[in-house]
């Protein structure tokens, strides 16, 4: 179902870039699929094939009443033949917010619960009440955060090397929300460059979108240390510093940013997670932290739809 030919990219040009000598290509996934493009695909791609291997007919997952991952399972998962449970935190406001509506449009079975019990989305016996509650599923975790998630964004990096001539002479950027997609490419790149030094292999950075986010950076080893990746630390690193507040906090800086963005570039960006990365990366170059020369590589990931008909 993924076109993924349709992943293109698109160099960037603007004073500040020509000023401090940097180069800047936005890697377009967020094209790759109208409704499961972005980093949606691959996080799911091998948890679909994993509950079909398994027998499963249901899939249940968790997400906010904006949750961009709620909203690619639901349509990845009725195109795939399953059914779909959303447990969402909070209140169903109704009418349902765009989101939801596509997400119950695309056959989704909406179950609010509070936020205290949405607290408890890993705790086993939560688990099983829900597997006696709603029959037997298979279970992808918030933002499809799970190992499967993981090895399914190892494809990033092969897409990101046919298009890439130059991919080990690169920065590669991205947001962060519960590191999974950095984990996975992180993970195929090491495998693509397993006998290349250092010098020649691309450089990840990560932008965290949340704040207080220095615990990703263990979630990330261990999602490396789940797949027996060989990658390293000296291979990527994790921005705290360009939260702009916490997730989904955004001032009226990112907001004109954003709009700036889109005008001068022809690319969209929502405020949430590509929006606060290309931010991070402007202010970056801008201060000077890229030397002259530097090629930079930013992946959008996505998450336009849903936003797009939520301001
Ligand atoms: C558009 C978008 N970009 C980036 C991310 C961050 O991905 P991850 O949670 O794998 O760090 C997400 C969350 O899934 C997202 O929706």
């Amino acid at each position: 179902m993924l076109t993924s030919k349709q992943i293109c990219v698109q160099s960037v040009h603007d004073d500040v870039l020509q000023a401090h000598d940097v180069s800047l290509r936005v890697i377009r996934f967020d094209l790759a699929h109208p409704t499961v493009g972005g980093n949606k695909w691959y996080k799911l791609q091998r948890n679909l094939a994993l509950a079909r291997e398994q027998g499963a007919t249901r899939l249940l997952s968790f997400g906010g009443a904006y949750s961009n991952h709620l909203y690619a399972l639901a349509a990845a998962g009725a195109a795939a033949g399953f059914e779909t449970v959303g447990v969402v935190r909070g209140e169903l406001v109704q009418p349902l917010n765009s989101t939801l509506a596509f997400a119950h449009a695309h056959g989704m079975q909406l179950i609010p619960v509070s936020r205290a019990t949405y607290r408890r989305r890993s705790d086993a016996d939560y688990i099983a009440g829900l597997h006696h509650q709603y029959g037997p599923f298979y279970l992808i975790p918030e933002g499809g955060a799970n190992v499967a998630g993981v090895r399914g964004c190892e494809d990033m990096a092969t897409v990101l090397a046919t298009l890439i001539p130059d991919l080990a002479d690169c920065e590669i950027a991205l947001a962060c929300g519960t590191g999974t997609t950095l984990a996975g490419l992180l993970s195929g790149l090491r495998l693509l460059y397993k006998h290349q030094t250092n010098e020649s292999r691309p450089f990840v950075r990560g932008v965290a979108v949340l704040k207080g986010a220095d615990f990703l950076r263990h979630d990330i080893r261990h999602w490396l240390t789940c797949v027996n990746s060989p990658a390293k630390d000296e291979d990527w690193c994790l921005e705290t510093d360009y939260h702009g507040g916490g997730y989904a906090r955004v001032n009226q800086d990112l907001s004109d940013f954003v709009v700036r963005f889109a005008r001068m570039h022809n690319i969209a960006l929502e405020p949430v997670y590509t929006g606060k990365l290309m931010q991070a990366l402007y202010q970056r170059i801008g201060s000077g932290l890229y030397p002259p020369g530097s090629r930079i590589l930013a992946l959008h990931t996505g998450g336009l739809r849903p936003l797009q008909s939520n301001p």
